[in-house]
């Protein structure tokens, strides 16, 4: 079958096969381009220089800010560039979280969080009082609005939650969290690191107070990510880094931050990250989510249903949204199973995720999990499927 973009992506080649985008998706030409012609023509920094080098520098990195803001529909001044979806999150934890957060408040979670949805606040829970309250999961392991209800209340002050479990694949119902949260006055963080290069998001048409995601893992650079927040919330925000760029006016006892974005983006930004990362969105937008999104659901339940007829294989998400198989072979460890398959040419992942909650709530200590994107196709899913396999043969003949 044709895939229109997978000969974009110079990573691929004959004999590697790769389904391990949820951890770092590949990156098309177009991305490494402009990474390339930032490093070869300009290398230099912005919102500092008077030369041209540092101008057209300067206006690559905002031109990339309006792409972003554009992309999820806000505003420029609503998009802080940050180094990942972890560091955008615990800067709404350490700062806004620190702020609003009194003894007895209650921060809603979840079972389903990546470590970098989870820690931020479990560290901030500590230092203000709060208290962590888990929505219970269903039976599948999704988060179902019913059980979120019975946790939300008036003591509840923030809805810290994963957009898509970056395990299970599944898509949180957001649209109806926010609202309930904000008829309790409490505030809503989404972790979208999972979300973005699969769902197309509008922030204002979801009225999320903070929305936090990654380049690497929508075709990006390493070492960006976004930080999106409403505009009257980031402007009650204290920085949690200062120095160069973000300060205004620098006194021997006291000084003034920049507006927002930039009394966020403390020091010298990833620069190359965030003019590769503009490229990165013209690329998803020129593809588009719906094609994008047909093509991961195609290869992913053709390896889904096929994968699941094989005995010996258990698969933990029945029915992901997002192209992810999270699963093991019967009595092998996934760390001996996961080189067979490098062994193969096989790139998927397996442990724990980042996400220790779910794997404890699976009762497992480990997992396997394939995840797919728009470069994958067909010939993926029948080699995962051929490698699964070869695999349980294997494992089996050495007697486990
Ligand atoms: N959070 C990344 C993953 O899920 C690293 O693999």
């Amino acid at each position: 079958m044709n895939n229109p973009w997978r000969n974009d992506f110079p990573q691929l080649h004959d004999g590697y096969t790769y389904l391990d985008t949820a951890a770092m998706s590949l990156k098309p030409q177009s991305v490494i381009d402009a990474v390339n012609h930032y490093y070869r023509d300009l290398s230099v920094n912005i919102h500092r220089g008077f030369y041209e080098a540092s101008i057209e520098t300067t206006e690559l990195y905002e031109a990339s800010r309006k792409t972003l803001a554009a992309f999820i529909n806000a505003f420029p001044e609503e998009t802080v560039f940050t180094r990942g979806t972890t560091s955008s999150l615990n800067l709404v934890a350490s700062s806004f979280g620190k702020m609003v957060l009194k003894p007895g408040d209650e921060i809603i979670t979840s079972e389903l969080e990546h470590n970098s949805s989870f820690l931020p606040w479990q560290v901030i829970a500590e230092k203000t009082g709060a208290v962590l309250r888990f929505i219970p999961l269903d039976e599948n392991g999704r988060i179902c609005v019913d059980n979120f209800r019975k946790v939300l209340s008036a003591k509840t002050k923030i809805v810290a939650l994963t957009y898509v479990s970056n395990v299970m694949g599944y898509i949180t119902p957001v649209e109806e969290i926010i609202k309930l949260t904000h008829e309790q006055g409490a505030y809503v963080v989404l972790d979208a690191a999972q979300a973005v290069q699969h769902l197309s998001i509008d922030v204002k048409k979801l009225d999320v107070d903070f929305l936090a995601f990654s380049g690497h893992k929508m075709l990006g650079p390493t070492g960006i990510g976004c930080l999106y927040g409403k505009k009257a919330l980031l402007d009650k925000m204290e920085p949690t880094e200062f120095g160069g760029d973000m300060n205004e006016d620098v006194d021997k006892y006291s000084s003034t931050w920049k507006e927002t974005p930039y009394r966020f983006e403390a020091g010298t930004m990833p620069v190359s990250a965030a003019i590769g990362l503009k490229a990165a969105i013209e690329y998803i937008s020129k593809a588009k989510i719906k094609n994008i999104e047909n093509q991961v659901n195609m290869v992913y339940s053709n390896a889904y249903s096929r994968l699941k007829e094989i005995p010996g294989v258990k698969i933990y998400n029945q029915g992901a949204d997002t192209g992810i198989i999270a699963f093991n072979l019967e009595n092998i460890p996934a760390h001996d199973a996961v080189s067979f398959y490098a062994e193969k040419g096989v790139a998927i992942r397996a442990g724990q995720h980042c996400a220790q909650l779910v794997t404890r709530w699976l009762d497992i200590p480990s997992c396997l999990r394939a995840s797919f994107y728009l470069y994958n196709d067909i010939s993926d899913a029948d080699i995962l499927v051929k490698t699964t396999i070869e695999a349980i043969e294997f494992f089996h003949k050495l007697g486990f």
